[in-house]
């Protein structure tokens, strides 16, 4: 595998993107780097981990950034031929691509309510409650308050990474690793990047009644990491916030963990 290169998309529009349908059927619209991750995705939680395919793509894709890194791949294009002498008269042709092998993605706030402690999760709806409407729907998440947590007062804006996925092939060379070093140092480089903007959604739709009480991020990093590679999260310094409790996301049991970046990001987006 040669030197692996990232790519980032930051939130753009994916109108008309249909699971399941072959990428050279998507709208031309979609970004590349989108299908490349959403080709990582199939790989990995679709046809290893068993999620249904309609549910891999869903509504936070639009609003989050993502990374995707590629292998430069070596391919055989033509075998390599010999007469009967064993002398080469057509050497082998190879080229090099470039392949997607690991993504990752950043949701910003607001989001959901913290799941259910032994709740059961299919397209991010609770067993049972497949029908309730827990709040304003539309474009724009509500901002609410939360429960409490070991590490979220259930007020403060926090940004979660998720839909960490690496080819299995490519697996054991620290591209997971990387990719999350990426968006950490992304972040402590954007801490403003998702600070909403008081004229474009208004202070009333965040919550605030004065700039005082306008959402502003101030480090706090979720990730709802599948229960088997917890350990893996730790090593890249997330906490298990055991007041979150475990659930079950796709039919694989999730726990919370969080971390807190030293940013400075105090800026109010006008
Ligand atoms: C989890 C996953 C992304 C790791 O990808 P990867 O590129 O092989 O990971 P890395 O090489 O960066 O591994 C980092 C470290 O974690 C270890 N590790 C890898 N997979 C692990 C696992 N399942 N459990 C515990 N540790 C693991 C590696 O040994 C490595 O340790 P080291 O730094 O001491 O050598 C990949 O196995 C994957 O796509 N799994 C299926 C999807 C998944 O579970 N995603 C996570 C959703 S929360």
């Amino acid at each position: 595998m040669g030197t692996p290169f990232i790519t980032f998309l930051e939130p753009s529009k994916l109108e008309g993107y249909m699971s399941k349908a072959a990428r050279e059927n998507q709208p031309s619209a979609i970004p590349k780097a989108f299908l490349d991750a959403m080709e990582v995705r199939e790989q990995v939680f679709v046809e290893e981990q068993g999620v249904a395919a309609e549910n891999e793509f869903d509504s936070d894709d639009s609003r989050s950034c993502h990374w995707v890194v590629y292998a430069s791949v070596n391919k055989t294009e033509e075998l390599e031929i010999r007469d009967e002498s064993g002398a080469v008269i057509r050497p082998r042709k190879s080229s090099t691509r470039s392949v997607p092998v690991g993504t990752i993605r950043l949701v910003p706030f607001p989001h959901d309510p913290h799941p259910v402690d032994g709740g059961e999760y299919w397209d991010g709806k609770l067993k049972g409650e497949e029908d309730k409407v827990t709040g304003p729907t539309g474009p724009q998440k509500p901002y609410i308050t939360d429960r409490p947590t070991k590490y979220h007062d259930g007020k403060e804006p926090y940004v979660k990474l998720g839909r960490l996925a690496v080819v299995k092939e490519f697996r054991g060379h620290r591209l997971a690793g990387l990719l999350v070093k990426t968006v950490l140092s992304w972040l402590k480089a954007n801490p403003a990047f998702f600070n909403p903007s008081i004229k474009e959604i208004g202070l009333e739709n965040m919550g605030a009644f004065n700039e005082r009480d306008i959402p502003i991020w101030k480090g706090l990093v979720c990730v709802h990491a599948q229960e088997q590679v917890q350990g893996l999260w730790a090593k890249w310094g997330f906490q298990l916030d055991d007041g979150m409790g475990t659930w079950m996301e796709e039919g694989m049991p999730h726990v919370g963990m969080f971390q807190r970046l030293e940013v400075n990001s105090d800026q109010i987006r006008i």
